[in-house]
């Protein structure tokens, strides 16, 4: 008897051990099994994790319209919602901070002998013109730009829904339409001013003297400075960046698949962060900065003193090419 029932739980065991196998057996073999994208319970992550992306099926000429998603377009998701944003906040707050904080320390570069009462003249009408549509242009693209980073999180929960359509539409139009004066500006600065930006010797010594906006020196010049050079090699390499990557974007795949304009997106939104972060110090030191400074752009011409300060190599070739290329300056009424 007790044989018997030894048998029959020894054939129960083996029989419970079959079945378990048996119906282990399918969900192991279809962990390593190929997915079936048509199949019609398919899961969308499995999907994604084997074959990279969800594709689908279209009737329309426009295969790129196929697929639905890819990995790629998450990680450029998180970018632009998270890293772009960390990017932007320390760049333009911390050229900010870092400006007031200088300001308060240095104060305004004085004219440090006093106005002289004699004026020569700086910039042309010409190349105040340039200067100006550029700067406009930029002024509204930083801003509409920064609109489309930041004005989600920061306006949309001020204006409501209606007033932040209505603004971020006008926005976007300037941001569009004004890419075009702008890269015109960029190619005009780069052609009028090379031949005073290429670097040389003076620049060292300029800038192992701390460019006088450091301590109280006056490092000579010529008509740029080290300084000067450098935001103007920012503009027009940050500029012609900023145009080519913007226009991938703004006429989209013509030149490149969405790798390409994802890519184009990532570098356009960076160098926008660190062009406005550069531009902030260019508008300090040329207003609060510096004395003298913004009636070079405003007017066209500087005090003698100014220039016997900041570019006295300038001074001296002008006043050798033209010795009367000074003029008094008109008292204020
Ligand atoms: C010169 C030509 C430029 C063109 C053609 C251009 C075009 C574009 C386009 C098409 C977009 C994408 C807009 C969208 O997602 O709907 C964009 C975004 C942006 N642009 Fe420009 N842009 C130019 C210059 C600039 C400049 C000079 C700045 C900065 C001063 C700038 C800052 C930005 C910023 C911050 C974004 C948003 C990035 C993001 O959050 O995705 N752009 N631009």
């Amino acid at each position: 008897m007790a044989k018997l029932i030894h048998g029959v739980r020894f054939i129960a065991g083996a029989l419970a051990l079959a079945v378990f196998i048996a119906m282990a057996a399918p969900a192991s073999a279809q962990q390593g099994a190929p997915v079936n994208p048509t199949a019609s319970a398919v899961k969308e992550q499995q999907l994604l994790q084997e074959l990279g992306r969800i594709q689908g099926r279209g009737s329309i000429p426009d295969v790129k319209s196929y697929t639905l998603e890819q990995p790629a377009g998450r990680e450029w998701r998180h970018f632009h919602e998270v890293t772009l944003r960390w990017i932007g906040a320390i760049a333009v707050l911390g050229m900010l901070a870092l400006l007031v904080f200088f300001y308060l320390w240095r104060g305004m570069v004085k004219i440090e002998s006093g106005r002289s009462g004699r004026k020569i003249e700086r910039f042309n009408a010409f190349e105040r013109l340039v200067h100006w549509m550029t700067a406009t242009c930029f002024i509204v693209l930083a801003i509409s730009g920064l609109n489309i980073t930041f004005g989600k999180p920061l306006l949309l929960p001020l204006m409501g829904p209606e007033a932040f359509t209505t603004w971020s539409e006008l926005a976007k139009y300037a941001h569009n339409y004004l890419s075009f004066p702008f890269t015109i500006g960029v190619v005009l600065i780069f052609l009028m001013w090379i031949g005073g930006n290429i670097p040389n010797s003076v620049d060292v010594e300029w800038v192992k003297r701390g460019g006088g906006i450091v301590g109280d020196d006056h490092p000579p010049a010529y008509r740029f400075n080290a300084g000067q050079k450098m935001i103007y090699w920012i503009v027009v390499i940050g500029g012609g960046a900023s145009a080519v990557t913007g226009y991938l974007l703004l006429f989209p795949f013509y030149a490149t698949g969405i790798e390409g304009m994802q890519i184009a997106q990532i570098v356009h939104a960076v160098v926008a962060m660190l062009f406005i972060a550069a531009m902030l110090g260019h508008i300090y030191i040329g207003t609060i900065g510096m004395e003298g400074a913004f009636e070079a752009m405003g007017e066209g011409t500087v005090d003698v003193n100014w220039a016997k300060e900041h570019h006295r190599l300038w001074l001296e070739e002008e006043l050798r090419r033209s010795p009367k290329g000074t003029t008094r300056a008109q008292p204020a009424e």
